[in-house]
């Protein structure tokens, strides 16, 4: 039987002198090389979009791909998806453990009465076009946080963090709420501390003054399902753009801004209306053939949006209770019949079982069918990524919290390998061609 090894060596073809070094396991997954000492023998490693580098420790989410897992601190999510709320996952992934009821009630109190924003913040959103995109809108209030709750925004003080997570994770339904209103050109409705966390977003998106909205149970659970999926993915680009930006000491409400930045690109959250999007231009089932040709092709950049994952080989299992629940609102809501659902659950059929997804092992991931929950629900397109952004808050903070209070953590600086011009003199501007 082989034995791990505890050592790598990397040999030159030049003679030059090998270099050993140690390897680090973790409680689960691959042993990794630690090559942290490379940079003193001037040897670095090239890895763009960082697929064989593990840029921090973490103890919050564990993903085995290859089997379709996903743990958090242990919990597998198939059981938190089915047993907790969302407020419960969130409290898990910051404090490590799930919460006994006295804990449960106290945070879940303490969430629901920060839900408020600084008056003031109002005049923040007034200041957007009407039609500018919610995501867009939440980059730039989550980012002017830090200019009305500095009070406590010291990184290096646990209190403080603690303080901050509370007031992002409290506060983001209500600025994803009040993004979607702006757009419409509606009041802004302010939260109801007597609903829990799924139906006081679903208040402040639908109620008006003039009309209270009670929301559908089934829609209401299909949402927390929605939080609680998306809650946390381990080192995904956005969480890897919160950590680093917060490495240097920025502030949380920055640095949280910049994930929700980057989780917008369509490579990434934005993929649950570029799903909704792609299949309202496809339009009709009788056009798949046509947009699968396209995906195949590799002179065209089109993908089909809403399948694949990065790390996900297998089934994404939050692509599985995602699928699940998707069907449970279709039939709550008889939406059998509906043209883009009808499409979507013919692309679903037509690319599991085509030769050149199911080879590639490009599964329908969570996004995929997210979209398509949302959408029954009445929530528009570009909402989609604004409420992916709300639940990953929970897994942000988290991981925001861990790289802080962890004492090895570093500035995150990368290095390159540069393919640029040498040394070369300033030429005068009448002496260039
Ligand atoms: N449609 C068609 N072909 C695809 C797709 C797709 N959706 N995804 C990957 N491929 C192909 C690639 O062309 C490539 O083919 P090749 O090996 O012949 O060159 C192969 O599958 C591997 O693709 P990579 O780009 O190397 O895979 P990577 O892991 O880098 O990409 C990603 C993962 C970005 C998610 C990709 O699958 C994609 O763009 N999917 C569509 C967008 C999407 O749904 N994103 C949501 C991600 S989930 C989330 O953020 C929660």
């Amino acid at each position: 039987m082989s034995t791990k090894p505890t050592k790598a060596t990397i040999s030159f073809d030049n003679n030059a002198t090998p270099i050993e070094l140690p390897m680090l396991s973790g409680t689960l997954g691959n042993d990794v090389i630690d090559i942290r000492a490379l940079g003193k023998h001037g040897v670095y490693t090239y890895d763009p979009g960082f697929m064989a580098t593990a840029a921090c420790q973490s103890n919050i989410t564990y993903i085995d791909g290859e089997k379709g897992l996903l743990l958090h601190r242990g919990y597998p999510i198939e059981q938190l998806a089915e047993h907790c709320d969302f407020l419960e996952v969130s409290y898990l992934l910051m404090h490590g453990e799930l919460p006994n009821a006295e804990q449960k009630a106290n945070f879940t109190k303490i969430i629901s009465t920060h839900t408020m924003l600084h008056d003031q913040l109002s005049n923040i959103f007034r200041g957007f076009r009407r039609d500018a995109h919610p995501m867009a809108v939440m980059i730039g209030v989550v980012g002017s946080m830090s200019a009305f709750y500095f009070d406590a925004m010291d990184v290096y003080n646990p209190q403080h963090r603690e303080i901050s997570a509370y007031r992002l994770l409290a506060k983001m339904p209500t600025i994803a709420a009040w993004s979607y209103k702006y757009n419409l050109g509606q009041p802004f409705m302010q939260p109801q501390n007597k609903l829990n966390y799924a139906e006081n977003f679903m208040h402040m998106m639908f109620a008006t003054p003039c009309e209270e909205y009670t929301p559908n149970p089934v829609l209401a659970k299909a949402f927390e399902k929605i939080l609680i999926l998306h809650a946390d993915h381990e080192q995904n680009a956005s969480t890897s753009t919160v950590r680093l930006v917060g490495s240097s000491g920025a502030n949380p409400f920055a640095s949280i801004s910049a994930g929700i930045a980057s989780l917008w690109g369509p490579a990434h959250g934005g993929a649950n209306e570029a799903t909704l999007q792609m299949l309202e231009e496809m339009g009709d089932v009788s056009r798949i053939g046509e947009f699968i040709k396209r995906a195949k092709d590799k002179t065209d950049s089109f993908r089909l949006m809403g399948f694949g994952h990065r790390v996900y080989r297998s089934m994404d299992p939050r692509a599985s209770i995602m699928q699940k629940t998707c069907y449970e609102v279709l039939n709550e809501l008889g939406l059998h019949d509906d043209p883009i659902f009808k499409l979507a659950m013919e692309l679903e059929k037509i690319a599991l079982e085509d030769d050149y997804f199911v080879s590639k092992k490009l599964y329908p991931n969570v996004d995929f069918y997210s979209g398509i929950v949302m959408r029954a629900m009445g929530i528009p397109n570009s909402m989609f990524t604004a409420i992916f952004a709300l639940a990953r808050t929970a897994g942000w903070i988290a991981q925001w919290s861990e790289m802080n209070a962890d004492p090895e953590h570093k500035i995150g600086r990368p290095r390159q390998l540069y393919t640029g011009e040498a040394r070369r003199e300033f030429m005068p501007i009448d002496k260039r061609a």
